[in-house]
């Protein structure tokens, strides 16, 4: 069984996956491979649209394996990916305020998001907002994480036990 974290853009979902599996999969890292370039050279490139369906293809894919996914922030954009992410057992909501991702987002000095490098702060925070029903409807567990470390996190994670797949869904 697969177990997605889901959340917007600097919520910790790479950083929190590796402290949970050490074969966790990264889906950005993934499609940079798939695509053979950077993300922001594929969006201006290709088109966000372009990416999306490979970003699509790569979720199917990945739901039928058995690690720990950091999704994309922008993976629950689509209907068919909210879908395919229901009827996965396990989807973690990292959930955070707009002022403290978008702090965080600005302190990135490997900032590499076109999606951040391209929008205003109202921008983003219309988006944050847009996004965050999504989240909220794929997600089985949903935890606050401006409030704890990174490694405070991974321990509540794992006491919460849903990582051995003995959680079912809401
Ligand atoms: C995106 C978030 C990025 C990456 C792409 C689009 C988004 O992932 O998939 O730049 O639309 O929010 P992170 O959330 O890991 O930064």
């Amino acid at each position: 069984m697969a177990k997605c974290l889901v959340g917007f853009m600097g919520s910790g979902k790479s950083s929190l996956a590796r402290l949970l599996d050490e074969q966790f999969i990264d889906m950005d890292v993934c499609l940079e491979n798939i695509l053979e370039m950077s993300i922001t050279d594929y969006f201006a490139l290709h088109g966000e649209a372009s990416f999306r369906a490979a970003e699509t293809a790569l979720l199917e894919q990945l739901l039928q394996g058995d690690h720990v996914i950091a999704t994309g922030g922008g993976v629950v954009n689509s209907p068919v990916n909210r879908s395919l992410l229901k009827q996965s057992e396990l989807v973690i909501y990292l959930k955070a305020d707009f002022d403290t991702l978008y702090a965080r987002l600005l302190q990135d000095v490997s900032q590499k998001r076109p999606i951040f490098l391209q929008s205003s702060k109202e921008e983003l925070a219309s988006l944050f907002q847009q996004r965050q029903p999504y989240y909220e409807s794929v997600a089985t567990v949903t935890i606050e994480v401006s409030r704890l470390s990174l490694d405070e996190l991974a321990q509540e994670i794992k006491g919460l036990g849903v990582l051995s797949g003995k959680e079912t869904k809401k």
